[in-house]
């Protein structure tokens, strides 16, 4: 008989033996068995490490005890040991306890165990996956969190799309940005948000190609909203690989970044204005120095001039001679006043002025210059805002103007001036506009920044000084307003000035009437430069003043102490300590009844000056002398 075998005993033994340890080695499985009620027959090792029982602890007390109180409540050890039978296994995943109460997360198969046809018990075998399940958890936690943040996103559109471009996933931000909801645009091929050139151009073909093989794709450029509005994007496109490299899709990040460009071109504008402003403020540095010296040298030219013509006689080739003289300085004067006009950033003498009368008085001066060939159209709202402007400043600029749009007709054609009120946002305020129209040949788009550059002209040597627009520029900045310039080759160009329009202050209406009156008393002339001082000196003598001439301030102030000075007639711009300005302030507080007529052919104290002094621009006239000396005796 085989059993009696003590041999194959002892085979059965040992392996049953080492069945034993093999189940007691499985320290990472609870192995257990039930009886067909559920008690607990048999317990190994790793059922003792998982839920802490030893086996002389467990073995005859029902399994039930490792089930929450819940899952008791629930029927589920009954349910569990019916369906292993029913089905001859069962598994489930679920919270089990152990014998100090903790709880842990498990993995059980249950299956049913028959022997000849009848049910003898259970196998259970249990794994503590607490780890992996945390693990778990804590993974769909954070792409829980991750759908959120994502979907949360406002800012963004976070989107993303299949290998040839269809939007398989879309965010709150997509659907603020771009308008559609989800349900709108899941499915739908992203060059939708393509402007339609960009399209024809196979811009987002190119842009999901260029992200493929670069790994990247950055764009900044106009996309369209739902509603057919253009917003200014940045686009960035990333490729999404599986694990083994194949491309599964794209993840597209869009953002609206309309307001800040807007902002970098408001910016990039400005930096721009600032250094145009900067160009011209240097340009008129250089040209007001210029004309200071030079209008030295025409005071004293137009000054002895003017003695030589009273005492010349009758000869009429020294007469055409000294008219010759005069009308060269004239012409110098001219020269030299527009670009003071240009370097000075605030006007001489600011008056309240009427656009359109002013306008339509120098018509005919206008008219004068332009030819047979071109016609003047004079385009006037009838109620123009008063302006504050120097009205010869003003008159020279529109003739500037009017003479520029004739050079640019040579073969004839229409200038049109307008005045017309405005409402501005840039610069903002109330303006008067003041445009001149013609019909000519334009200006390159490489020369119309220099056009207001002192000196820059493209007339031949001779024709033209490159001053006229540079009078312009300074007129219209010293009167507080701007001018602009649109030009298109062969069409024409309109150049447009905006003045602002004048506060309520009453008219100053002011007579400039050529006329000499003779003057008496004495003049104390401050001048360094001695050939300006002799030309004064004999102007003033020619008036009917006595001359006392000292070459600096300090010799001025020396000169005062010792009395008998009716008159103060100082440079302003002298060198040493002291200039005009500064000799009239300690005058001043010295002597306060004492007139002071200052004079300058170029001086940015002149300013300050002129709120508190008289200011005669060099170069002057003997009547002009005469009339601001007259002035101050009031
Ligand atoms: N209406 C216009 N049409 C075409 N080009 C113009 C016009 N106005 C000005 N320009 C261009 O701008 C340049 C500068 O003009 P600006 O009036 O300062 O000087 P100019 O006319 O050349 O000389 P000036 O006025 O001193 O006699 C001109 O040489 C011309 O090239
Ligand atoms: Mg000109």
């Amino acid at each position: 008989m085989q059993d009696d075998d003590p041999t194959q005993d002892t085979a059965q033994l040992d392996s049953e033996r080492n069945f034993r340890l093999l189940l007691d080695g499985l320290v990472d499985y609870a192995i257990c068995m039930l009886d067909p009620k559920g008690y607990v027959t048999n317990w190994n090792t790793g059922a003792e490490r998982i839920k802490g029982y030893a086996a002389s602890e467990i073995i005859g007390r029902h399994f039930s005890v490792f089930y929450t109180v819940r899952d008791r409540e629930a029927g589920l050890p009954e349910t569990a040991l019916r369906t292993a039978q029913e089905k001859g296994k069962f598994e489930i995943e679920g919270w089990r306890v152990r014998k100090d109460g903790t709880e842990f997360r498990s993995f059980v198969v249950i299956d049913a165990l028959y022997e000849d046809g009848e049910l003898i018990g259970f196998a259970k075998i249990t794994r503590d996956i607490t780890e992996r399940y945390k693990a778990q958890q804590a993974l769909l936690e954070s792409e829980r969190q991750f759908r959120l943040l994502v979907s949360g996103v406002t800012d963004y559109a976070l989107y993303m799309l299949d290998p040839q471009g269809n939007i398989v996933s879309w965010n709150a931000g997509g659907e603020r940005i771009k308008g559609y909801a989800p349900t709108e645009i899941i499915g739908q091929h992203f060059s939708r948000f393509y402007t339609p050139s960009d399209q024809a151009d196979g811009k987002p073909k190119r842009a999901l190609g260029i992200a493929q093989t670069t790994g990247r794709y950055e764009e900044e450029g106009w996309r369209v909203r739902k509603d057919g509005t253009f917003f200014w994007a940045s686009v960035v496109i990333d490729p999404i690989r599986d694990d083994t490299g194949k491309l599964i899709g794209f993840a597209k990040i869009t953002r609206d970044i309309t307001e800040r460009r807007e902002a970098q071109i408001k910016l990039e504008k400005m930096q721009r204005q600032l250094a145009e402003s900067q160009k011209m403020d240097a340009l008129g540095q250089l040209t007001g120095g210029i004309a200071h010296d030079f209008n030295n040298i025409l005071m004293i030219v137009s000054g002895h001039l003017q003695t030589l013509k009273r005492s010349m006689g009758a000869d009429p080739r020294l007469a055409r001679a000294v008219q010759a003289i005069e009308h060269a300085t004239d012409r110098g004067a001219t020269l030299t006043n527009q670009l003071l006009t240009f370097s000075r950033r605030q006007q001489v003498n600011p008056e309240r002025v009427d656009v359109s009368t002013l306008v339509r008085s120098v018509r005919e001066v206008l008219d004068s210059g332009l030819g047979r060939d071109i016609k003047l159209e004079l385009d006037l709202a009838p109620q123009t805002w008063p302006v504050v402007a120097d009205v010869s400043e003003f008159e020279t600029a529109l003739v500037n103007l009017v003479i520029n749009a004739r050079d640019a007709m040579p073969m004839g054609g229409i200038v049109r001036v307008t005045a017309k009120n405005i409402q501005c946002n840039e610069p903002s305020g109330e303006f008067v506009s003041i445009s001149v129209v013609d019909t000519g040949v334009g200006i390159a788009n490489d020369v119309v920044g220099k056009i207001f550059d002192p000196f820059f002209t493209t007339k031949p040597v001779g024709k033209g000084t490159g001053l006229g627009l540079s009078q312009v520029h300074g007129f219209v900045h010293q009167a507080g307003g701007t001018v602009t310039v649109e030009s298109e080759i062969g069409k024409g160009t309109q150049i447009t000035i905006l003045l602002p329009r004048a506060g309520t202050e009453r008219a100053q209406t002011e007579m400039h009437m050529p006329q000499i009156t003779s003057g008496s008393g004495t003049v104390l002339l401050v001048e360094d430069n001695p050939d300006v001082a002799s030309a004064s000196a004999e102007l003033l003598t020619q008036l009917g003043y006595a001359v006392r001439w000292v070459a600096d301030a300090e010799s001025a102030l020396n000169e005062l102490e010792r009395n008998g000075i009716d008159v103060v007639f100082s440079d302003i711009v002298m060198p040493g300590p002291m200039d005009g300005f500064s000799l009239a302030e300690a005058i001043k507080a010295k002597f306060p009844q004492l007139p002071i007529l200052l004079t300058t052919g170029y001086s940015q104290a002149a300013q300050e000056a002129l709120r508190k002094y008289p200011i005669l621009r060099k170069p002057y006239r003997i009547h002009e002398l005469s009339r601001a000396l007259a002035e101050l005796a009031h």
